[in-house]
Order: structure tokens, then sequence, then C-alpha cells
């Protein structure tokens, strides 16, 4: 690339962390990842303490993206970002151009059922980047996510919907951007703010609803639904998200936005599953109550992303799903399990 930038993603040994910067190093640009380990990573599937059924598994998933790393030349710190001063030793060190916050619990569920990890995971290491990042950086790349908007009123929603954030994660992630919008007012650091949502791709080991399904029917169990299957997702495949980063990052005009950066398209967890059957035609399905924490969803319109940063998603459930499935299909047989 004409304008090579040295890029450090905190929280960047993760599903979407070590994707992207694989996805930025081969672009051109300079990668560099800050990330403890911690946190849905190696410590916490090496602890016996839980009960993982397919920890096995996401101990070859979490090798691979170690593999992939290292053919890559990507260099990795292991640090918590929760400490400022060693946070800001090795930010210091990496001299970033642009700092990606992608830390946190992940996950809504998790994050409902210990508040107190979460907060420190996602608000105390966002407020320590920032705070390195006022002085030196020249764009902070905050991930938010669709929960923000809560329960969606209509099919759609665009940026400049109200957002009614339900339950700890989405609170905390619309705090986030908050506080991201402060730094920019306060100290003029640009920033751009990314919503995805319900991405699936290779080496996630986050159990949604895409991986678990393809997870239970390739060991023959019976799938479980909420409700009829009728919940809508914007499923996004995740070489979608990765070029809407890399746009993100080279577009002058991301600079103080907030962008939807999904495939654009609400799909019903049903539709998912009738893919799903067209390669294990045996899967059986059951349903369950629906969790009453869950907003209701839908459509994120990528309109602003594909007018200001020529966004342009390629992957439907058809051809993302698909290609996730034969992954798995060609990886789990081989890794023998
Ligand atoms: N995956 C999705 O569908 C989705 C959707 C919307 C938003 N997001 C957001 O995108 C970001 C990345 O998500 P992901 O799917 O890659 O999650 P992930 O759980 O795979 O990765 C998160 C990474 O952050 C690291 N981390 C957590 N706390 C840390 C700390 N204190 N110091 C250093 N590293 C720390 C973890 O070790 C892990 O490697 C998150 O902020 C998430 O909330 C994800």
């Amino acid at each position: 690339v004409a304008d090579k930038k040295r890029i450090a993603l905190v929280g960047g040994a993760g599903f979407i962390g070590h994707n992207m910067a694989i996805k930025l190093r081969l672009a051109g640009h300079e990668p560099f990842i800050v990330d403890s380990l911690g946190i849905n990573n190696y410590l916490s599937v090496s602890s016996t303490e839980e009960d993982i059924p397919n920890r096995k598994w996401y101990k070859t998933v979490l090798r691979q993206r170690q593999d992939l790393l290292e053919m890559a030349g990507i260099p990795v710190y292991i640090q918590d970002a929760r400490e400022y001063h060693a946070l800001s030793k090795v930010l210091g060190d990496i001299k970033p151009d642009v700092i990606i916050l992608l830390a946190a619990v992940s996950h809504a569920d998790r994050s409902n059922k210990d508040p107190f990890t979460t907060f420190d995971h996602s608000l105390r290491t966002l407020e320590n980047a920032l705070d390195y990042s006022r002085s030196c950086v020249s764009h902070f790349i905050y991930f938010s996510s669709s929960m923000v908007y809560g329960n969606f009123k209509e099919a759609s929603v665009t940026e400049e919907t109200i957002c009614d954030p339900v339950g700890i994660y989405a609170a905390l992630k619309f705090s986030g951007e908050k506080i991201v919008k402060a730094y920019n007012q306060v100290f003029d650091l640009p920033y751009t703010i990314v919503r995805p949502s319900a991405l699936y791709g290779e080496r996630c080991i986050s159990q949604r609803v895409g991986q678990k399904f393809i997870e239970r029917a390739l060991r023959g169990e019976t799938l479980t639904v909420q409700g009829g299957g009728e919940d809508r997702l914007d499923f996004t495949y995740i070489d979608d998200l990765t070029h809407g980063i890399q746009q993100v990052i080279e577009h002058p005009k991301s600079i103080n936005e907030t962008f939807n950066l999904t495939y654009g398209e609400g799909r019903s967890i049903a539709q998912m599953i009738e893919i799903l059957q067209e390669h294990f035609p045996d899967v059986k399905v059951e349903k369950k109550e629906r969790d009453k924490l869950m907003p209701k969803r839908g459509t994120l319109s990528v309109d602003k992303a594909k007018r200001l940063i020529d966004y342009n998603p390629q992957f439907p459930l058809e051809k993302g799903y698909v290609r996730y499935i034969e992954w798995y299909k060609k990886e789990y047989n081989f890794a023998g399990l």
C-alpha cells in the first residue's frame, strides 16, 4: 500500500483480531498484536475449572491461530491491557499510527453473568488504550456492537437510529462509544466506531450459534433452537468485516464516524439451519424457550459504509456459511475428533 500503517490490535489474538491482523499484513500494513490470551483464549480454555466439551478442538484452533500469525511474521505481545503502565510501555515500543481496541468479554451471555470482570476487560482496557493514544496516535478504532441498538423497533437500523441498549454487554459497549467520542472532543483524537454483528468464520471458539450448530452436527447431536428459529440476525462472514476494517483504515472519510459493518441483511436462524441441513441431512432440531435478555434484532443497514468508504460485502450465508462448514469438515476430521 502507498500509505503503510503501523497498527496495534489490542485484544488482537481473538477470533476477529487474528483474522484481521493477517488481512492487514497481506495488504502491506504492519500489524502488532497485544493480548493477554486470558479471555476466550489459551488461559480460559486451559483451565479445567470449567467443563468445556470441545476443549481439544479449541486448543487445535488456538494453535492454528498462532501458527498463522507466526507464518505471517506478526509480532505478538502478551500483555494484559488492564495494566495501565505496562500497556503504555508496550504501545510505546510499538509506536502505532492506528490502535484498534478489540479486548472485551465478547459475549452478551457471559457478560451478564459476570459484570465485574466484563467491566474491567472492556472499559478499563479501553480507557487505558485511549489515554495512551491521545497524544500520539492518528486513528483510534473502537469495536462496539449491534447490541447498542437494543430491541429493533423496525426491521432495519441505521447509524442514526436511537440506541437503547439492554443488559451489561450492550451498556458497556454504548458507554465505550461515549468515552471514545469524549476523547475526541477533549483531545481531538481521530476515531472510528464500528458496530459489527453475529460474526462467524474460521477459527472462532466463542460458541455463537453458527459454530455451535456445525459442531453439534459433526458430533451427530441434536441442535437446540430458541423459539421457532424465527429470530433474525445480520450474520456476517469474517472476511466481510476484515475488508470493512481495511477500508476504515485506508479511507479518510472514516474519520470521526460510526459505521454498521455487517453483511447488511437480517436472516432467520431457521434459514441458517436449512443451509446446514444441505450438508448434514440427518441433523435433528429441538426447540427451547427464548432468552428474554436477547434483544429482537434484524438488519443493520450498511449504506453509510458503502457510500463513504466503499465497503462492499461479498458473503451472504449461502456463500460464507457454506465455506465455514467446508472448512470445519476438513479440519475437524483432520484433527481426529
Ligand atoms: N464476534 C462477534 O460477533 C462480535 C460482534 C460485535 C462486536 N464484537 C466485538 O469485537 C471485539 C472482538 O471480538 P472477538 O469475537 O474477536 O472476541 P474474542 O473473545 O475472540 O477476542 C477477544 C480477545 O481479547 C483479549 N482480551 C480480553 N481482555 C483482555 C485484556 N484485559 N488484556 C488483553 N487482552 C484481552 C482476549 O484474550 C481475546 O483474545 C470485542 O470487543 C467484541 O465485543 C464481536
